[in-house]
């Protein structure tokens, strides 16, 4: 069950593996060092573990075998990369199965052939690969294969020169190790295998740096795992009965009749899983994105809505932006959160969209408002709510626009709310909104300055302000305050500073 196309999976934009000068010495240096490691070892294999002459009339058609079953591909149940909505069709060739098979067999060498043959059919089908990614597949491939070798042979299976087919000796507790060590095989083969492609991709990409590539083989290689014991640990199965099926070959006829059911069974109901798990990803990753799109709408329509009332109120241009502004800063100040701080956001840039309905005489007036103005000029409270009200928001935000000129002590309006009677997103409005339309320049007075304006707060605590929103607020002004004063005198203490050490 090899993956033929390790070593491109992760390259299949094809701009890794092409051209060897274009790599970073690095890289360059580790590509040549795999590939001579794995010719050198299979060198050494065909010299250290030759292959006596009959063996080789069954090594050859298990060879091709492994050839043919490289070709094999069989889809796995779609799996999503770490930040990405599509879903991957993937397959997995069953490749891996002879090459075991063959290892288990006759030894380092034969099993090290076999997978020369997939990694070759791997990197050449469908298509063809670069020479040189084709040398580094195979040896990495050979080394893999090594590197399983010692503990099948510690377990007491893939000697060399061991008698094929196997002598039939089933039973004793080696059995059970020789099978934990046939699965720790399958999983040395895939750690050593994919490991060193990651570390190709990696060296050969100028940019990704090794977290990425932990990243990239978790997210390419890693769902591979289980195919590779689970390859393995057929080859061992078929290993085992080999004995067996040739002294009982019509038995063993029997039940391969009764057995290859079962795997087009397990191939139908896995394909039949991954169609309906690819088409739910897929309609999970519309819905997614859908929702993306319409809370993108939802704020760009609200913002329209706060343009809108700009506009119209031409004295007070930005404040609404300058007030969602502290308002926000001092609602995390209190440590609102969640549903809380969505109805200050919203609460600020909508808080008087009750003006809609008020007449740009009153809106606009240069001097004081007669007592029948001030009258109409309440009502954008209550005109604000109603407009909100059928928009249904998810967070309380008709509340808020409703209280914003609430008062502490109950004196305010439209429903003369009393302290924690009236919402904490209004309370926080209602001391920004003073605080911004006090420091700005209006057409009846100059703008106030900052601690005049701190002052006013600091008295009207309790009766018009929350006394702990105003201690927060005045906390946020005066840490600004000193963040300002540090940024001046940082650069005169540091020349103060060298003088000091000059002089
Ligand atoms: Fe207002």
């Amino acid at each position: 069950m090899y993956d033929s196309r390790i070593g491109m999976v992760a390259t299949a934009d094809g701009s890794h593996f092409m051209n060897m000068q274009s790599f970073p010495r690095l890289a360059q240096a580790y590509v040549v060092s795999v590939i001579l490691a794995g010719i050198s070892a299979l060198a050494i294999c065909a010299v250290g573990f030759p292959i006596p002459v009959h063996d080789w009339m069954v090594v050859i058609p298990g060879l091709l075998l492994s050839a043919g079953a490289s070709f094999l591909r069989v889809p796995v149940v779609g799996f999503q990369r770490a930040n990405e909505n599509s879903v991957q069709n993937s397959t997995i060739s069953l490749g891996l199965v002879p090459t075991f098979l063959l290892l288990l067999a006759f030894g380092p060498f034969v099993g090290s052939l076999a997978g020369v043959v997939t990694a070759m059919i791997g990197t050449m089908y469908p298509k063809r690969s670069f020479l040189v990614q084709i040398l580094f597949s195979i040896s990495a491939v050979v080394l893999s294969v090594l590197a399983a070798c010692p503990v099948l042979m510690l377990a007491g299976v893939a000697h060399p020169r061991q008698t094929f087919p196997p002598v039939i000796a089933v039973g004793g507790p080696s059995v059970i190790w020789q099978a934990f060590a046939t699965l720790g095989a399958g999983a040395i083969y895939f750690f050593v295998n994919t490991f060193l492609v990651a570390v190709a991709i990696n060296l050969t990409s100028r940019t990704s740096s090794w977290r990425e590539a932990g990243a990239l083989w978790r997210d390419n290689y890693f769902w591979m795992f289980p195919g590779y014991v689970a390859g393995s640990a057929a080859a061992a199965l078929m290993y085992v009965m080999l004995p067996y099926a040739l002294l009982y070959w019509h038995s063993a006829l029997a039940l391969a009749t009764l057995v290859l059911p079962v795997p087009f069974l397990i191939y139908y109901s896995a394909r039949y899983h991954r169609d309906r798990d690819v088409n739910h990803r897929s309609y999970i990753a519309e819905l997614e994105r859908g929702r993306e799109e319409l809370r993108g709408l939802y704020t760009a329509t609200v913002e329209s809505f706060a343009l809108a009332i700009d506009a119209k109120d031409r004295y007070t241009q930005e404040h609404i932006q300058r007030v969602k502004s502290y308002a926000m800063d001092l609602a995390r100040e209190m440590e609102l959160s969640g549903m809380d701080l969505k109805a200050v956001e919203y609460g600020a840039l909508l808080h008087d969209i009750g003006k809609i309905a008020i007449p740009e005489s009153i809106l606009c007036k240069p001097g004081k408002l007669t007592p029948d103005e001030f009258e109409k000029m309440k009502t954008h409270t209550i005109i604000g709510a109603k407009i909100l009200e059928p928009v249904r928001f998810p967070f309380p935000v008709v509340d808020v626009v409703r209280s914003h000129h609430e008062r502490y002590d109950g004196s305010g309006y439209p429903d003369g709310l009393k302290g924690d009677e009236i919402p904490i997103g209004a309370r926080i409005l209602a001391v920004t909104d003073v605080y911004d339309a006090l420091t700005t320049d209006r057409a009846y007075r100059r703008a106030w300055s900052r601690n005049e304006t701190m002052l006013y707060l600091q008295k009207h605590m309790g009766s018009h302000f929350d006394p702990h929103v105003v201690s927060a607020f005045l906390r946020i002004l005066r840490q600004e305050d000193e963040r300002t004063a540090a940024m001046i005198n940082g650069p005169m203490a540091r020349i103060d500073g060298a003088s000091a050490s000059v002089g």
